[in-house]
């Protein structure tokens, strides 16, 4: 059976006092479950990682960064590397999000570059893809999806399948309040568990997590859950409340039963 990550990307909000009090909570409130396979995970800002580390050491509550530098060290003003987030004993890094593509420029082959940098140090990248709402009114969801998957996988080894999380992210559901319907959603994730399993070991395909993220709530992760290959939901604007975070991760861990 696959893991459930339930990933709260925070972008930018919450200071120091809000990230504290919210992983003590959820480590607290959580520490009454048996959780299954689900995986709660959180992205603080980064100066705020080392907190949510500290309130989280020891409990199932994984912490990721939210982004990393293409460069290993040197002069790069306002870049963090994957080295110093290693330092802090992170396990987690999201890269490739839609928003440091768009304002940032980021690109495939860079996205590839920080894969590199996150495995060097041992960290789980959290890879974002996803189409536009132009490609998609286009016809070209399948093709912007596996042309990501070619350019930010070039030459990536993968055995089990637990090297990285695929995040699959319609750039049109992000933060509009617009889901994907399970169908949309369950039909590209289908898609890019055929492309691993065409290209990879079959374990890789089985075994990796494939989230689902764009406008995920209480509400509608549990008939995205329901379908075959959504394992998880990497979730913006509702995991910023505790309450509604947690009540996913209960979502996600009955799914299993
Ligand atoms: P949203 O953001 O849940 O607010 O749509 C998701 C994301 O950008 O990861």
């Amino acid at each position: 059976m696959r893991k459930i990550i339930i990933a709260g990307n925070w972008k930018m909000n919450k200071g120091l006092s809000d990230t504290r009090e919210f992983v003590k909570e959820l480590v607290d409130t959580i520490s009454s479950l048996e959780l299954k396979h689900t995986i709660p995970l959180i992205a603080p800002a980064y100066p705020f990682l080392q907190e949510a580390l500290r309130e989280s050491f020891g409990s199932a509550v994984q912490i990721a960064a939210q982004n990393v530098s293409l460069h290993s060290d040197g002069a790069f003003t306002g870049e963090v590397s994957a080295t110093m987030l290693a330092s802090l004993g992170l396990k987690y890094g999201i890269i490739g999000h839609s928003e440091r593509r768009q304002y940032h420029e980021e690109t495939d082959s860079d996205v590839l570059g920080k894969m590199h940098k996150l495995f060097e140090q041992k960290i789980t990248p959290i890879l974002c893809i996803g189409e536009t709402l132009a490609q998609r009114d286009a016809n070209q969801t399948a093709a912007t999806i596996l042309s990501q998957l070619k350019g930010c996988l070039h030459g990536v080894e993968m055995h089990s399948g637990n090297e990285i999380v695929i995040a699959y992210e319609p750039v049109w559901a992000i933060g509009t309040g617009r889901t994907a319907t399970p169908e949309q959603a369950q039909e590209v994730h289908a898609l890019i568990r055929k492309w691993l399993r065409d290209n990879y070991p079959s374990a890789v395909a089985e075994n990796m997590a494939i989230l689902y993220g764009g406008s995920v709530k209480p509400d509608n992760l549990k008939s995205l859950l329901a379908c075959e290959d959504i394992d998880g939901g990497l979730i913006g604007g509702a995991s910023l409340k505790v309450d509604d975070f947690v009540a996913m991760v209960k979502i996600a861990n009955d799914s299993l039963a």
